[in-house]
């Protein structure tokens, strides 16, 4: 990618506007106008939200998840005097992340449904920063591949990876041994059922497993916090940014959020990022790397927090983090299939379809039936998503 003379402004094109990185993603540009420009937004279905995104920010391009969807925008933005153009459907989505005009890619759609867009990014050289974690668990070395051979750059937006990026050496070459690192520590807060008794989690409610008890995100990865597959997905995503193995990447249950992960060194150093749990710190570090600027979040006052506690995680209350270690150790398509059988399990939860408890359960007989394989291209990696998903289904409504 072409080294920005400071001082320039960026294009950037944010898939998934309206979701929580979205409108955190917009409130950090926001405040830096002489910075940042819009070249593209998306959403999937909430089009007036996109409206006023649209009225907002005034991008070249809008990009929804079907005709009708694009049809009512086209009504709201002809009401306001916006003359944004408008797309849909999938190819529309790669052509934003793209086009020559935009520099920077928020990639911030959730699921599986994100990495067509994405990979389209990193095959275009831009400037990725990735808050779509499930992209790279599917895709992987493919993925790592795509941004190698067109000299894009990653940056992650997971507040885990992104301290972790923030407390590795520069440069960094994708090899911990290399750095006299020992391990990485992602740390989880154990989302909200960290106490409450096992055997009554399977009567939880949707309603109780998105009330995270620090941050504020969207419904899917607020139920893979409680299940912690989310945790999962980050020690899969933790291996391909930083070319980490599964023994090099620990767990560790930390409740208050404050530590959003640490690296530990060979002399026994332990860096560590703190911060309020707040993702415009990650959007704002990432968007201006390797500058500094303003993200609106107030500054931790640590008296008050005053105790940072510690545990390891307990596989039996969290069996999808297990789960999670699993496929990363199995590789091939096995991330895939495991994040696609998470994803229908998921939204089958949050349609009061399937009990809590399920989610584990469903997860696991989809990975020990479906035979995983080497994914030597996106075709092969889809393939197996969909084959995951329909089995999957088929397990919930026989
Ligand atoms: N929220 C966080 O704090 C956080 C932290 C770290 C990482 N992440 C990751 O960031 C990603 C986004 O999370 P989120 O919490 O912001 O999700 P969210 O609030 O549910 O927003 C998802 C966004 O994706 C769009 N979308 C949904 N389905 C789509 C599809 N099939 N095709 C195209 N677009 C689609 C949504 O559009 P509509 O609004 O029109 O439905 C929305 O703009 C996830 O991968 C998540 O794991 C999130």
């Amino acid at each position: 990618m072409a080294v920005r003379e400071y001082g320039s402004v960026q294009h950037i094109t944010i898939l998934g506007a309206t979701g929580s990185i979205g409108v955190s993603t917009l409130d950090v540009i926001a405040r830096h106008p002489d910075r940042y420009a819009i070249h593209g937004l998306t959403a999937h279905s909430r089009v007036e939200e996109l409206a006023a995104q649209c009225e907002r920010f005034l991008p070249k391009v809008a990009v929804v998840g079907s005709a009708n969807a694009a049809q009512r925008l086209q009504a709201l933005l002809a009401a306001r005097g916006v003359r944004t153009q408008v797309e849909y459907g999938a190819e529309a989505l790669c052509a934003v992340a793209s086009a020559p005009e935009c520099d920077t890619v928020m990639a911030a759609i959730v699921g599986a449904a994100g990495l067509p867009p994405t990979l389209a990014a990193a095959r275009a050289g831009k400037k990725i920063l990735l808050a779509n974690k499930e992209a790279l668990v599917m895709s992987g070395q493919l993925f790592i591949d795509a941004i190698a051979s067109s000299g894009a750059t990653l940056l992650p937006i997971d507040s885990e990876h992104n301290a972790i990026f923030q407390c590795l050496p520069r440069p960094y070459q994708r090899s911990p041994a290399q750095h006299g690192i020992a391990k990485i520590l992602l740390t989880a807060s154990g989302g909200p059922f960290l106490t409450r008794a096992v055997d009554t989690l399977a009567a939880v409610t949707p309603e109780e497993a998105v009330a995270h008890p620090n941050w504020v995100m969207g419904r899917k990865i607020s139920v893979d916090s409680a299940t912690m597959m989310n945790k999962g997905l980050e020690v899969i995503e933790a291996h391909w940014l930083f070319g980490a193995s599964a023994n090099q990447i620990d767990v560790l249950i930390h409740p208050q959020s404050v530590i959003h992960s640490m690296v530990s060194y060979v002399d026994g150093s332990v860096l560590a990022q703190l911060g309020n749990p707040d993702m415009r710190t990650p959007i704002a570090h990432a968007l201006a790397y390797p500058e500094r600027i303003a993200s609106g979040v107030s500054q931790i006052d640590l008296a008050a927090v005053a105790q940072l506690c510690f545990e390891r995680p307990d596989f039996d209350r969290f069996p999808c983090l297990k789960l999670a270690y699993d496929a990363l150790t199995a590789g091939g398509t096995a991330p895939a299939i495991l994040n696609a059988a998470n994803e229908v399990a998921v939204q089958s939860f949050l349609n009061r379809e399937i009990g809590f408890r399920m989610i584990d359960q469903l997860i696991a007989r989809v990975m020990d039936t479906l035979p995983h394989r080497e994914a030597t291209t996106i075709d092969d990696v889809l393939d197996q998503d969909r084959s995951a998903r329909e089995l999957a289904y088929s397990y919930i409504q026989p």
